[in-house]
C-alpha cells in the first residue's frame, strides 16, 4: 500500500481547542519510557475504575477531558463524547498511544498507511489502506508512532467515555479533512496553540 503525493504543501496555521501541556521531554528520572503494552494496560486500568469515569462531567453540547497522570511521564485524559461526537482525522506525530472505551462505545476508522511527514497538502490514498474497529466498553487498542486516525461515538443516544495515554507527550497534531481517498492537512495544532 503506498501513498502518491497529488500536490506539495505550504505549512498552514495552526488552531487549538482541545488541552496538552508538556513538550517532547524524556521521561522524569526513575521512569522508563512507557511501551504501548504499558500505556494500553494504563488505560485499561483507568477505565476500570468506576469512580473516577463518574467524576467526569458530561456536556451534551460537546466532548469533555480532564487531564490524568499517564504512567512514566506520559500524557492521559479521561474524554467523555457526546452522541453524535468526534475528532476528525488526525495523527500524533511521533507519539505511540492507546485508548480504551469506560463506557458506552467508540468506532476508529484509521490508515494503514505511513504519511509522509512534511512537504504536502493533499494526499490520494490508494484503495485498501482503511480499518476500522468497534470498541465497547472494556475494549481498547494501541498504536505506534505516524497513526492516523479518527474516532467516533456513533450513538445517537448515549455518551461514550474513554481513557488515552500518549508518549511522548504530543507535540503536535496534524488534522486533516477527507473527500473519498484524498486527505487533506487542514491545520498543525501544537502544545502552546492549547496550553
Ligand atoms: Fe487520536
Amino acid at each position: 500500500m503506498s501513498v502518491s503525493p497529488a500536490v506539495p504543501s505550504s505549512s498552514p496555521s495552526a488552531s487549538a481547542s482541545s488541552a496538552t501541556s508538556n513538550s517532547l521531554a524524556a521521561p522524569a528520572s526513575g521512569f522508563s519510557a512507557p511501551t504501548q503494552s504499558e500505556l494500553l494496560d494504563f488505560a485499561r486500568r483507568t477505565a476500570a475504575d468506576a469512580e473516577l469515569v463518574a467524576s467526569l462531567p458530561l456536556d451534551p453540547e460537546g466532548r469533555t477531558w480532564v487531564r490524568l497522570e499517564g504512567p512514566g511521564g506520559s500524557e492521559a485524559w479521561l474524554i467523555g463524547w457526546p452522541p453524535g461526537s468526534g475528532t476528525g482525522w488526525h495523527d500524533h506525530a511521533d507519539s505511540v498511544g492507546a485508548f480504551v472505551t469506560a463506557a458506552g462505545e467508540l468506532k476508529e476508522y484509521s490508515l494503514a498507511v505511513r504519511l509522509p511527514t512534511d512537504g504536502w497538502k493533499t494526499l490520494e490514498l490508494t484503495d485498501g489502506v482503511d480499518r476500522e474497529r468497534r470498541l465497547p466498553s472494556g475494549k481498547g487498542r494501541s498504536f505506534g508512532r505516524h497513526h492516523v486516525h479518527e474516532v467516533l461515538n456513533e450513538s445517537a443516544e448515549e455518551h461514550a467515555i474513554s481513557v488515552h495515554a500518549y508518549y511522548p507527550p504530543l507535540p503536535r497534531i496534524r488534522r486533516y479533512s477527507r473527500t473519498g481517498q484524498v486527505l487533506r492537512l487542514e491545520h498543525v495544532e501544537r502544545p502552546e496553540d492549547w496550553q
